[in-house]
């Protein structure tokens, strides 16, 4: 199959609200819902979001504009867009690590997915009527442990996500994640309105929004810059990959920072939804990850409609996290339709296979009395590996060379022909506060992270 072939049926998004809302569909997940709840609130709640929204203008823009850059220039998958860029060196290294953690997220990813995808179930059929803090616990608990239930999930949501992919870009992702983006943003907010009305609300936000500069440490800032990777989609080629699907009028450093405020609106939203419940009902905000479980039936308990609210969140969601893992599956079925010749059909359906053989192991992991709960390395099991292997090391470092890759290997004319659209774009000196951030304060900031957590410099 030659690369023209390849090139002639190349999908494209059709329209830029179908590519802001793609994109966004990429960002928002169960990062915000999820996770960024939950490392608020290990993390010390506003001294962690202050840091966060630091990485996330200092770095994570520069990141995303710089994979938009690689993507649309190119029009090719992770791997093969490095290839284009610079033939037959290292460089497409970059794109296979971002192969490789793309498998990682999805093998837990899809796990927590599963969790969400049951929660709609357990809330149709009306378990969550009378819950109280302790039988919320337990209910997660149930939920976690399996071996069974879980897995079956987990298999459900691969089936979901690999027959949306297997519709392709136009009419499967665009369309999917235009209709059900906007639903998503309204929900998020009423469920804001409804937890800031609870009793001894203030508590909670005060937690989330308060800056106390002592807990800010290294670790936390590690934490803050790992999560604005994960976040924003980044350091791996997913956003290399979509704006592979951009169209050529397509403002890149606008759909940036629509996308990144956006996404950032909706992690507030979700902390404001569930601090003041976990306030409220005397609950430990550094819980972890069985956060979001344990509040949100709390916080729709006891309320008119209540059960209603509680089905539409989760509902929800699992959108929210269907329409990331879209993204996430994208990048190696990209690959190996473009780089190997494979079908379309045939990519999705062996890359499903993969993420569910070893997503087993991050589900059988998941929770201390799971079946492979007891199984630990250094201090942490399967789940956990994953997770901090992917958003702690693989996404930072893709990170940093994508910037440097950008920064000096690329020449300036080029960048700024490709981010002004071919000049028909007057902004110049967007491109070039983008340049100076991308190559001189962005892969500062990372580096100096990386080099503290790796013990070689103290701060
Ligand atoms: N951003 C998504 C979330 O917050 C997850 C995600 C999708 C992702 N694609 C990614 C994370 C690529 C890292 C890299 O849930």
């Amino acid at each position: 199959m030659s690369a023209q072939n390849n090139d002639m049926k190349r999908e494209k998004f059709s329209s830029g609200i179908a590519v802001f809302f793609a994109t966004l569909g990429s960002a928002v997940g169960l990062g915000n819902i999820w996770k960024f709840p939950y490392l608020t609130g290990q993390n010390g709640g506003g001294a962690f979001l202050f840091v966060y929204l630091l990485c996330i203008l200092l770095v994570g823009i520069p990141v995303m504009v710089s994979e938009f850059y690689i993507g649309r220039k190119t029009r090719k998958n992770a791997v093969g867009a490095f290839e284009a860029l610079k033939p037959g060196t290292p460089w497409k290294g970059i794109g296979l690590m971002g192969v490789a953690a793309a498998y990682l997220i999805m093998f837990f990813y899809s796990c927590v997915a599963g969790w969400v995808y049951s929660y709609v179930f357990k809330a149709i059929k009306g378990d969550f009527a009378g819950i109280t803090a302790d039988t919320a616990k337990a209910q997660f608990g149930s939920t976690v442990v399996g071996p069974l239930p879980p897995l079956l999930w987990q298999i459900i949501v691969m089936a979901v996500v690999s027959l949306i992919l297997i519709s392709g870009v136009k009419k499967g992702i665009e369309r999917v994640t235009k209709t059900l983006m906007p639903v998503l943003f309204i929900l998020v907010i009423i469920c804001g309105i409804r937890a800031i009305t609870l009793p001894g609300a203030f508590a909670g936000l005060e937690f989330l929004f308060r800056v106390d500069f002592a807990k800010i440490t290294p670790p936390v800032i590690l934490t803050a810059l790992g999560l604005a990777f994960f976040k924003l989609s980044l350091g791996m080629g997913t956003m290399m990959t979509y704006a592979s699907y951009f169209t050529d009028d397509n403002h890149m450093m606008a759909t940036s920072a629509k996308v990144a405020l956006s996404d950032t609106a909706v992690s507030i939203l979700a902390g404001i939804a569930i601090f003041p419940a976990v306030f409220s009902f005397g609950m430990e905000p550094g819980a972890g990850p069985g956060l979001l479980f344990m509040t949100i039936p709390l916080v729709f308990s006891k309320m008119m409609f209540g059960n209603i609210l509680l089905i539409a969140f989760f509902v929800l969601t699992s959108i929210a996290a269907t329409t990331a893992m879209l993204s996430l599956v994208e990048v190696p079925v990209a690959y190996m339709t473009e780089e190997k010749g494979i079908s379309r059909r045939n990519s999705v359906l062996i890359n499903s296979f993969i993420i569910l053989l070893f997503g087993t192991l991050a589900t059988f992991s998941a929770d201390k009395s799971s079946l492979l709960g007891g199984i630990q390395f250094w201090g942490r099991g399967f789940f956990d590996w994953f997770d901090f292997i992917s958003s702690n090391i693989l996404l930072p470092v893709g990170g940093l060379l994508i910037v440097l890759f950008v920064g000096y290997f690329i020449k300036k004319e080029d960048i700024f022909g490709e981010l002004s659209n071919r000049g028909r774009l007057n902004n110049g000196w967007l491109v070039q506060s983008f340049l100076f951030l991308v190559r001189f304060i962005s892969p500062l900031l990372l580096l100096l992270v990386f080099l503290n957590s790796l013990g070689i410099l103290k701060f």
